[in-house]
């Protein structure tokens, strides 16, 4: 049995081997594979302690079309959001498993899609108190194990971990906590550093403000001037009902929904600063290529009336809610977001603080400061929870990472995240990949007809970097008379 597995293994390896030395790619547009199944990980809900032997079921996504024993398993980290968001908007992964000859992974976040523990998720403490980031890599953790002690001939498979943006910040943490299970991370778009007092805050709304503003200053100006005129109407029951019935929101707007309303508003142009994106694309919601550009070609005259402006406004954020025509009504409650569901809001109020200001000069918003006593405080109220500002940084350590090995940090320089993320290279093994023009986890999009040079250049080094090492993986593998990686 010892002896079948040892040649089945030298077999595979070869197989996997003979990849060495390609390093020029093709650029291919494989399509998505039609063959995966959905499956369900019956997964611990405490890690940490012995007294809660509860499981819930965590979903997968696998793929092995192109996988034989022994070859490169390719794992996404979920993030805040149904994993299929995720799995169909990773072109990379599944548009690179025959090249690599990998078995492709989505594993779901606990309290995300459809692995919810306890069924419902509600804001039960007793319940939502797992949700968080060590639990989340831990989850993972146990998954590979599962996998390779499963699969038969996945045992010395080495595994490869991606993500984008927090699943990017999973990405990269889980090569720092548990390196005995990965040979490495591609961390796209992985603001690791938005952590307070790593980074100045501003300079999220900045590249917001200036994604906008290099397709017009006009662009920019309206918004900057809307938020007083906003005010305004909102100042007024019948501006407040004007305001409901020109954004055709689901439900009139409350005397006590002026924040929310600011907030919803907000947020549309900060989306929109994220997936700018070269070619049409569906994540976050359906869009033609560049959508700001066509944003911006309905917001051209700053210095107009209260309602006219607000209504070029609303013309402007329904590229954003309503490209498509089909949207009933725009429903600004938090949990009608795509992203930013009850439980990343959760998350945020605990261990995921990540600060974001305005002063309305170098940027187009209201001048919002960060206050992280006023930010606690209304964690409090809401989920009763206050915030930990810290955790992140004694858990992850922040911008000492240099003991770590084999990841990649890549961002696009027009994503407001990118404030956020490693720009320069740590070490020889951190590597850091910056994405001239390129927006939120662009990289790891599937290939389109209008990507520039530079983000294909980019998914070429992430592709040779992780050539690299599962080549390592493999020479080391086949001088260890065990045939087993003992790191
Ligand atoms: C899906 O599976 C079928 C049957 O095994 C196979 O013929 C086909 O090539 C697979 N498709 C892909 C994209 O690998
Ligand atoms: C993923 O894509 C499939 C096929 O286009 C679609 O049916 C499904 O709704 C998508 N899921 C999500 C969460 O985007
Ligand atoms: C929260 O859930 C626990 C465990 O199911 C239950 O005992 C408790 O009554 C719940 N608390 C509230 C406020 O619903
Ligand atoms: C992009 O546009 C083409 C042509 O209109 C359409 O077939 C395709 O489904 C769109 N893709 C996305 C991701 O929206
Ligand atoms: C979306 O567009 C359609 C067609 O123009 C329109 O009838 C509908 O009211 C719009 N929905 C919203 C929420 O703006
Ligand atoms: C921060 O918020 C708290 C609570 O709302 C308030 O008391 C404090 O004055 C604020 N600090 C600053 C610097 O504005």
């Amino acid at each position: 049995m010892k002896l079948l597995i040892v040649f089945i293994t030298i077999v595979c390896i070869e197989r996997c081997y003979a990849l060495r030395g390609k390093h020029h790619y093709r650029s291919i547009n494989t399509p998505i594979p039609a063959n995966f199944s959905v499956k369900w990980y019956s997964q611990r809900v405490d890690h940490f302690s012995y007294v809660n032997n509860d499981r819930y079921n965590q979903r997968y996504i696998i793929s092995t079309d192109h996988w034989g024993e022994g070859c490169p398993i390719f794992l996404y980290a979920g993030n805040e959001g149904d994993i299929f968001m995720f799995a169909n908007n990773t072109g990379f992964m599944w548009q690179n498993a025959q090249r690599f000859q990998a078995m492709i992974l989505f594993a779901e976040h606990r309290y995300y899609g459809q692995s919810i523990p306890y069924g419902k998720l509600d804001r039960n403490l007793t319940h939502l108190g797992y949700l968080t980031t060590e639990q989340a890599l831990a989850d993972f953790a146990e998954f590979i194990q599962y996998i390779k002690e499963t699969i038969p001939g996945a045992h010395n498979s080495p595994v490869v971990v991606f993500g984008g943006s927090y699943g990017g910040m999973l990405a990269a943490w889980f090569r720092i906590k548990y390196p005995h299970l990965t040979i490495g991370a591609l961390a796209a778009s992985a603001p690791i550093l938005q952590f307070p007092g790593l980074y100045n805050c501003n300079d999220y709304f900045n590249i917001v403000t200036n994604d906008f503003k290099q397709y017009s200053d006009k662009c920019s100006q309206s918004i900057r001037n809307s938020w007083p005129a906003v005010r305004r109407l909102l100042a007024s029951s019948d501006g407040r009902k004007w305001l409901s019935d020109t954004f055709v929101l689901c439900k009139p707007l409350a005397d006590t929904q002026d924040q929310d309303f600011i907030t919803w508003l907000s947020s549309t142009w900060e989306n929109l600063a994220m997936i700018d994106y070269p070619n049409n694309a569906s994540f976050l919601q359906p869009l033609p290529a560049f959508p700001i550009k066509e944003t911006c070609k309905r917001l051209t005259n700053p210095d107009q009336n209260d309602k006219q402006l607000i209504q070029d406004i609303y013309n402007a954020a329904s590229v954003y809610y309503n490209y498509t025509g089909s949207a009933k009504c725009n429903d600004i409650s938090v949990e009608a977001q795509d992203l930013g569901t009850d439980g990343w809001s959760f998350q945020a109020c605990t261990e995921m603080v990540l600060p974001v200001c305005s002063n309305g000069e170098t940027d187009m918003f209201e001048k919002n400061e960060w206050n992280i006593t006023k930010y606690s405080d209304n964690c409090y109220k809401n989920y009763g929870v206050k915030s930990d500002g810290e955790k992140a940084l004694v858990l992850f350590g922040g911008k000492h990472i240099t003991t770590a090995t084999n990841i990649i940090f890549s961002n696009g320089l027009r994503d407001p995240w990118s404030a956020g993320g490693v720009l320069q290279t740590v070490s020889p093994s951190l590597i850091a990949i910056q994405i001239p023009n390129a927006c939120h986890h662009e990289d790891l999009r599937p290939v389109g007809p209008n990507d520039p040079p530079a983000l294909r250049d980019a998914r070429n080094q992430e592709i040779t970097i992780i050539m690299k090492w599962i080549n390592d993986y493999y020479l080391k593998l086949s001088f260890n008379p065990f045939n087993e990686i003992n790191y």
